[in-house]
């Protein structure tokens, strides 16, 4: 079976809006026109609306980086899911490593954004991923065993197969180390299989596991060309026209 990729940019917080007008018209300007990948712009929230507008008509889609769960109330600073959704947003990253070492969120935290994202109507791009230290210890696949029973094994198959996973080692963001695709495709196929083994074969196959983690235009194709890995969710390369346009051919 095969699965669409997707290629994903995730801006983090960069780029003025002047600056982010700039990059969405050189993405849209060099785009493949036979673009078979779906991709996707995840931008600060101070640009969701432009890029929303700038978007329409072509085959990239808008995406936000973060929500609250909350559907609304007195969450001064926070913005809701179905804000995202009504503003034109499609996707929603949860459960980025930034966002749980920065700000502490838990798996129980990610989990209930991941169900306010779902019941806005938008797709969660739900991140996990071991700490070198983890790494160093071998204890990567129960760690991130534990990310998904807690966050998302409560979903039943007919969610969990429209749900995007991203595998993101936190040693490879923004390090410039690039888990080897031998590393990411280990990864990938041990997601598939406790997919698999909880949801059964048909759900396994459907759901698109993303590497995230120094993706660049040179590394992006053997990463994208690994059997269990369906694209990216790229951070720094992401800023570039050029370099993220490279990816997207790579994913194509
Ligand atoms: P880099 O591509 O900059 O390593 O960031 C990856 C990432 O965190 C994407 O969400």
């Amino acid at each position: 079976m095969s699965r669409k990729k997707i290629v994903a940019a995730n801006w983090k917080m960069n780029l003025t809006q002047e600056e982010g007008n700039h990059l969405v018209q050189g993405i849209l300007s060099g785009l493949p026109a036979d673009v078979n990948c779906e991709v996707v712009i995840a931008a600060p929230f101070l640009f969701t609306a432009e890029l929303v507008q700038h978007l329409k008509g072509t085959p990239v889609m808008p995406a936000a980086q973060n929500c609250y769960p909350a559907p609304s109330g007195a969450y001064t600073g926070e913005i809701s899911a179905d804000m995202l959704k009504k503003a034109g947003v499609k996707f929603c990253i949860t459960g980025h490593s930034e966002r749980r070492m920065v700000f502490h969120e838990s798996n129980g935290f990610i989990k209930e954004k991941t169900e306010a994202i779902l019941k806005a109507g938008m797709t969660p791009i739900f991140c996990c991923g071991e700490s070198l230290e983890i790494r160093e210890k071998n204890e990567q696949n129960s760690f991130v065993q534990k990310q998904l029973e807690e966050s998302l094994f409560h979903f039943d198959g007919t969610v969990m197969r429209d749900i995007v996973i991203a595998y993101e080692p936190i040693w490879a963001i923004g390090t410039g180390v690039t888990a080897s695709p031998e590393q990411a495709q280990e990864m990938h196929a041990f997601i598939r299989a406790l997919l698999t083994d909880k949801y059964g074969q048909e759900v396994g196959n459907a759901v698109r596991i993303l590497y995230g983690g120094s993706v660049k235009a040179d590394n992006a194709e053997v990463l994208f060309n690994q059997p269990d890995v369906d694209g990216g969710l790229v951070g720094g390369a992401s800023l570039d026209a050029d370099n993220f346009l490279a990816i997207i051919t790579a994913g194509n």
